[in-house]
């Protein structure tokens, strides 16, 4: 349910310079993407390069094949307790062996565990796995951010928008919200609460999503908390089961539910509008959500659906069924950010990452940005938008290729951006009881310059 879309600007809070393609097209499953920027990104917004890459829209590109193809699952332990298997989006090509989890925004090492940061008017950060899951079992031990507004999530999402959620917001530190969609369709009913936890912001949990074809179930601390069975979703309307079946990545992230520019029930849902000039960002420098151990257990059926014998998924019709999905064996990694599904050495002379793109007209934009609407699809909320559309889109970082300009008043931090703020969002200052947030950061501000300066260049 990519519907509306924030572009990144808007998702600046309050930050007017940013400098966005004016035409970026837009896509959805009635408007597919043009030819010169064939891949639909998981935000709704059309490119080549990244935006072909994890998240890309199979149904809403140019065509079926537009977008790269999947890595397949690898059962694996993430320890967390280092950045070395992260990798910013801005240099991550589609070679699972280069990455264990994608980033926009600002990930950190914080005392042997990875936080995910959300600085002062910024869209948070997210990590998206760089491998696929196809059912199968997915462990994360967390512990939540903090006050209203603040979301935290642990998801899975598919690039048809199949998706099975935990969230966490800020305001009910003792509940696990659960929640699943089938292609993105919105539907208000198919949520459900895990109630009674220890306060999730101070004490780390382990969450468990368990996936079959026939169930999911919502495990805490290794207890049941909800199942949903595929025969409860059966839609007698289509005739077919609204249960997600499509490979899908792991999400983690840190959102501004409660930010301005988000529809009312958005906000609500949350627990209110977020207070940039709170104890945590006067603290820290910004609201965190902390990750310890990842791990992620394919589901290794026999034959489809949920193999994982090949190199890579894709999907042979635009229905985006389980039947629809094929384990095969096609590359995954692009040579450069000029890149496509179709033509996937295109530019591969160039450095990566920093490929300019031939002196063409219309340079398509290569890296997609995040939004304030977090990730996947925000049932409760969405459900009080009446239209106006919570839709997809992961809460980080806004900026990357998209093309960011920072203002005199806004103090770019990289994806994430501080426009105004307390001046303390570098996340490396704040101290409470004598502790130091911060230190390891993935990315350091000169980096992030040269991919403004990137992008900006790419608008030329
Ligand atoms: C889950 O808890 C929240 C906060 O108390 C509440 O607003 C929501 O209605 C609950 N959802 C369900 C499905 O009970
Ligand atoms: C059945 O599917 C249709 C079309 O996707 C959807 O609009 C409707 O809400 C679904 N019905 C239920 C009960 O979820
Ligand atoms: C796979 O998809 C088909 C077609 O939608 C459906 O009939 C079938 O029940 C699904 N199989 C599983 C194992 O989910
Ligand atoms: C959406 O909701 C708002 C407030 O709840 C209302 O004013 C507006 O008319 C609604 N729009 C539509 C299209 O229903």
């Amino acid at each position: 349910m990519i519907r509306s879309v924030l572009p990144v600007g808007a998702a600046l809070l309050g930050c007017a310079s940013t400098v966005l393609a004016a035409d970026q097209p837009t896509c959805s499953l009635t408007q597919k993407c043009p030819e010169s920027a064939p891949c639909c990104s998981q935000y709704g917004q059309c490119g080549v390069g990244a935006y072909c890459l994890g998240g890309c829209d199979p149904r809403m590109s140019h065509t079926l094949d537009s977008c790269v193809p999947a890595p397949v699952c690898q059962s694996k332990k993430y320890p967390m307790t280092s950045l070395d298997g992260i990798v910013d989006v801005s240099k991550y090509l589609g070679d699972p062996k280069t990455a264990d989890w994608v980033a926009q925004g600002e990930p950190l090492l914080f005392d042997g565990s990875v936080l995910l940061t959300m600085p002062a008017k910024s869209v948070g950060t997210v990590l998206a796995s760089s491998t696929y899951m196809w059912y199968g079992s997915v462990k994360a031990k967390l512990k939540t951010s903090r006050d209203a507004g603040v979301v935290t999530a642990f998801i899975l999402l598919s690039d048809v928008k199949d998706e099975i959620d935990y969230e966490f917001v800020g305001t009910e530190l003792d509940i696990a919200q659960t929640n699943y969609y089938y292609q993105g369709i919105p539907s208000y009913v198919n949520s459900g609460n895990i109630t009674g936890l220890s306060n999730t912001y101070d004490n780390f949990h382990e969450y468990e999503i368990q996936w079959t074809p026939d169930q999911i179930t919502w495990l805490v601390d290794g207890k049941v908390g909800r199942t949903k069975k595929k025969s409860e979703t059966f839609n007698a309307t289509t005739n077919q089961y609204d249960y997600p079946q499509t490979p899908a990545r792991v999400q983690l992230s840190i959102w501004p539910g409660g930010a301005d520019t988000n529809a009312k029930g958005t906000v609500d849902w949350a627990g209110g509008k977020i207070d940039w000039n709170s104890a945590e960002i006067k603290n820290y420098g910004y609201y965190f959500a902390t990750f310890g151990e990842i791990e992620v257990k394919c589901f290794d059926a026999k034959s489809p659906p949920g193999t994982n014998t090949g190199t890579s998924y894709t999907y042979n019709s635009a229905k985006g069924t389980n039947d629809t999905v094929i384990d095969g064996d096609k590359p995954t990694i692009l040579k450069s950010f000029q890149g496509t599904g179709v033509d996937m050495d295109k530019g591969g002379n160039k450095a990566s990452g920093t490929s300019s793109g031939s002196a063409s007209d219309a340079t398509p934009n290569t890296v997609p940005g995040g939004t304030s609407t977090g990730p996947g699809t925000n049932g409760p909320a969405a459900g009080n938008d009446n239209g106006s559309g919570s839709g997809g889109s992961s809460g980080g970082g806004g900026g990357g290729g998209s093309g960011t300009d920072s203002g005199p008043k806004c103090e770019s931090t990289g994806f994430s951006q501080s426009c105004g703020g307390n001046g303390n969002s570098n996340g490396n200052s704040g101290k409470s009881d004598g502790q130091k947030l911060g230190g390891e950061r993935i990315l350091g501000a000169s980096g992030l310059a040269a991919v403004v300066a990137l992008a900006g260049m790419l608008l030329l």
